[in-house]
């Protein structure tokens, strides 16, 4: 059946989508800057409500179904596959202030640019910087893809350029059934080495 996000689940979509954007553009160059008290005492406190918003998202959002706005039959791997992306987004979002309170906790202990475990904390506060722009690029592209197939996915959360019903173009009715073909095939050879 299919149904919109609720109301709170949507304030926490394109709530978050800003608080991102912002810890992305407002982000530290180097660690001297934490030399700024006021500074690393804001960042503390921005990564602290950023990750603890993660968390209660996630609870939040668990109990709703993935593609819970579909208007046509989706098929289960592919249902799968974007939960695992959704949380592989969640783990991503996790690690970023994290790291970032790690960092911090590094620096008030005294650790510089050359202790081993501020390289670590750098290198994967870093690593999960670039990778959630990965993730949410492919995230984004994804949503659009459903969109231009008219699945009722992107109208259950995006409040602009909602949809009327399935595409009939002729070219994204071939792109449809071209994937669902490739679905059932990694299915057959799935449950055949099962066998
Ligand atoms: C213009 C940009 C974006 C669009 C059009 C968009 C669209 C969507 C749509 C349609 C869904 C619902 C999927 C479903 O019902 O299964 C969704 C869910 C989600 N979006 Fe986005 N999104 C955008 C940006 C972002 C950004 C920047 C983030 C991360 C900061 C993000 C994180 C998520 C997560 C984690 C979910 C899964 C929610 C859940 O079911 O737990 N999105 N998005
Ligand atoms: C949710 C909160 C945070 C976000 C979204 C964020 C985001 C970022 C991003 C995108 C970068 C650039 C990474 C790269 O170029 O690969 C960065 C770097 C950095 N962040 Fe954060 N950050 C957060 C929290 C913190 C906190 C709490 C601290 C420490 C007080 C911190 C300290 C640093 C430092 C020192 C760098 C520079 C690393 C270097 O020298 O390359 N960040 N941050």
């Amino acid at each position: 059946m299919s149904r919109e996000h609720t109301l709170l689940g949507k304030v926490f979509h394109w709530g978050f989508v800003l608080l991102y954007a912002y810890g992305i553009f407002k982000q530290i160059d180097d660690l001297s800057q934490l030399e700024d008290a006021a500074l690393l005492q804001f960042e503390i406190v921005f990564a602290s409500v950023f990750l603890l918003l993660v968390v209660i998202r996630y609870g939040y959002m668990r109990r709703f179904d993935t593609f819970q706005g579909a208007v046509v039959p989706v098929h289960r791997y592919h249902k799968r596959f974007a939960r695992l992306m959704h949380v592989a987004m969640y783990l991503c979002l996790a690690l970023l202030p994290m790291t970032g309170l790690a960092i911090a906790w590094l620096y008030t202990q005294g650790a510089g640019e050359e202790a081993l475990t501020m390289d670590v904390a750098i290198g994967l506060h870093g690593f999960s910087a670039d990778l959630s722009y990965v993730l949410i690029a492919i995230h984004v592209i994804a949503a659009l893809y459903s969109r231009i197939k008219g699945e009722g996915v992107w109208t259950s959360m995006v409040p602009v350029f909602t949809e009327s019903g399935q595409s009939t173009n002729q070219y994204v009715v071939k792109a449809a059934a071209l994937e669902h073909q490739a679905l059932e095939k990694m299915e057959a050879l799935i449950a055949s080495r099962k066998n």
